[in-house]
């Protein structure tokens, strides 16, 4: 059967006091409506629609160019309102699944329970229990236990603000029945909106039956209405992100500081140390270790490679048994082959650096390509940019660079050759050669420094 998920997502989200649409705040460097979109994307033959209306066309450039059909809510006139936007769109002969969009951490599975209750022609509906209720659609169940009624907080009697389960907005049925009942709502209450809750009444009315179920998480049902609330969410999701990579193997030296803001995989026997942070695709391979407060984005990293302390990594590839850091900075275009090594306040761009290469202190390496066992000396610098173009440095295989050197280039350094210390080289050295590119040296004898006068 098909199934149509309807994402509400035209709120303001006021509370979060923001420039960028609620939705678009991120939960694991993710913006919230994204996770909705990749739970429903779980979920067999279904159609995504978003009702967007405040920061449309943020939202909607946020996530353009994924399958996904817009509905324009203009104006907030209620849930009821925001669904009835998409239903142009919506097929009749399958099932309705309503999620919220601030709404972020739902689980698939939780999801799929939905649809199995609307695929049998009931009304399937998420609710918790919750300590604190107040604010929320509470569930009303007549003497039987069956479900009857949501009342909303602001409608609610004394004794109906008593219940502590409450509407979570998840729900799903067919889409035939939703079709029907939209346009009975009435915006005859407290808030004058149009409540989608009010269908409960209308199934219940029509002897169609209303199953509740409860998520396994109180979290997977959250939303987020402002930054506390958001803090939280991420707490409990870098919570999760731990727990699976220790199930994986990992071992974390505090699972409450690291974090995951994209997809980390990780070998057997990795060991990362605090306040790692973890952005979009990172890999690593068996036995990597990780040091204190680094930083790794995008980046493939080879088995038994070490990390050290303060490093920073962004779209990188790294081979085996590398060695980096402590503070080195591995820019996007860095690749590292097996062995190599890059160690304190050193910075790579747009540089191969080949098997067993060292640069190991204070050196700026960028648009080059390093061959295998190079030996770089302390504070070289490939100057690589005259204001306006960038060129390339080539080091050849074996070649030894000197201490304090500085490679215009474009320049090559031939396989072998050794550059003296404190070089400036603008021309290519060939392989085999010695290149001494400074200043000659003087010794002057008994030179008398200058003496202050006495006044
Ligand atoms: C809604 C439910 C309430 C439930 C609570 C759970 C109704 C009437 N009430 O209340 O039973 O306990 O969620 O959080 O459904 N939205 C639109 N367009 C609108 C109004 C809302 O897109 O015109 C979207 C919002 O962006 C948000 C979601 O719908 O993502 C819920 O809206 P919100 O105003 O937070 O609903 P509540 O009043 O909290
Ligand atoms: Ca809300």
């Amino acid at each position: 059967m098909s199934v149509d998920v309807i994402i509400l997502a035209a709120g303001q989200g006021s509370r979060m006091k923001s420039d960028k649409p609620k939705v678009l705040h991120p939960i694991g460097g993710k913006p919230m409506v994204q996770h909705v979109i990749d739970s429903a994307r779980g979920l067999e033959s279904a159609r995504l629609h978003l009702v967007i209306g405040h920061g449309a066309d943020q939202v909607r450039a946020a996530l353009g160019g994924q399958v996904l059909n817009f509905a324009v809510q203009a104006e907030q006139l209620g849930t009821g309102h925001a669904v009835a936007q998409a239903m142009d769109a919506v097929d009749r002969n399958g099932i309705s699944l309503v999620l919220y969009g601030d709404v972020p951490l739902t689980r698939t599975e939780t999801l799929q329970q939905l649809l199995r209750i609307a695929q049998q022609g009931h009304l399937g509906l998420l609710t918790v229990e919750l300590a604190d209720p107040a604010g929320y659609g509470r569930i009303i169940r007549d003497d039987l236990g069956a479900v009857v009624a949501i009342v909303e907080h602001k409608d609610a009697t004394v004794t109906q603000r008593a219940v502590r389960e409450v509407n979570t907005g998840i729900l799903a049925l067919p889409s035939r029945l939703l079709a029907d009942w939209l346009p009975q709502l009435s915006s005859n209450n407290v808030q004058g909106e149009y409540y989608l809750t009010d269908v409960i009444a209308m199934a219940a009315a029509e002897g169609v039956r209303i199953e509740a179920i409860q998520p396994e998480h109180e979290q997977e049902v959250q939303g987020v209405n402002n930054r506390q609330q958001q803090s939280e969410l991420e707490r409990w999701y870098q919570r999760r992100e731990a727990e699976w990579l220790m199930a994986e193997g990992v071992t974390l030296l505090d699972p409450s500081r690291v974090d995951v803001r994209g997809s980390l995989s990780a070998g057997r026997d990795v060991v990362i140390d605090i306040n790692c942070v973890f952005e979009g695709v990172v890999r690593l391979g068996h036995g990597v270790e990780i040091g204190p407060n680094c930083s790794i984005r995008n980046a493939s990293i080879g088995d038994g490679t070490v990390i050290k302390a303060n490093s920073v990594i962004e779209d990188a590839r790294v081979d085996a048994g590398c060695d980096i850091g402590p503070f080195a900075r591995l820019r996007p275009g860095t690749e590292l082959a097996k062995g190599a090594k890059i160690g304190n306040f050193v910075e790579t761009k747009k540089a191969r650096i080949g098997e067993g290469s060292k640069v190991n202190h204070l050196s700026y390496i960028g648009d080059a390509e390093v061959g295998e066992a190079v030996n770089v000396g302390a504070g070289t610098i490939t100057c690589n940019y005259d204001g306006v173009n960038k060129f390339r440095t080539e080091i050849g295989d074996g070649a030894f660079i000197g201490s304090n050197s500085a490679l215009v280039a474009p320049v090559k350094i031939g396989a072998g050759s050794t550059v003296g210390a404190g070089s400036t080289i603008t021309k290519d050295v060939e392989a085999q050669q010695l290149s001494v590119a400074r200043g000659k040296q003087r010794n002057l004898d008994n030179w008398q420094r200058p003496v202050k006068q006495k006044d």
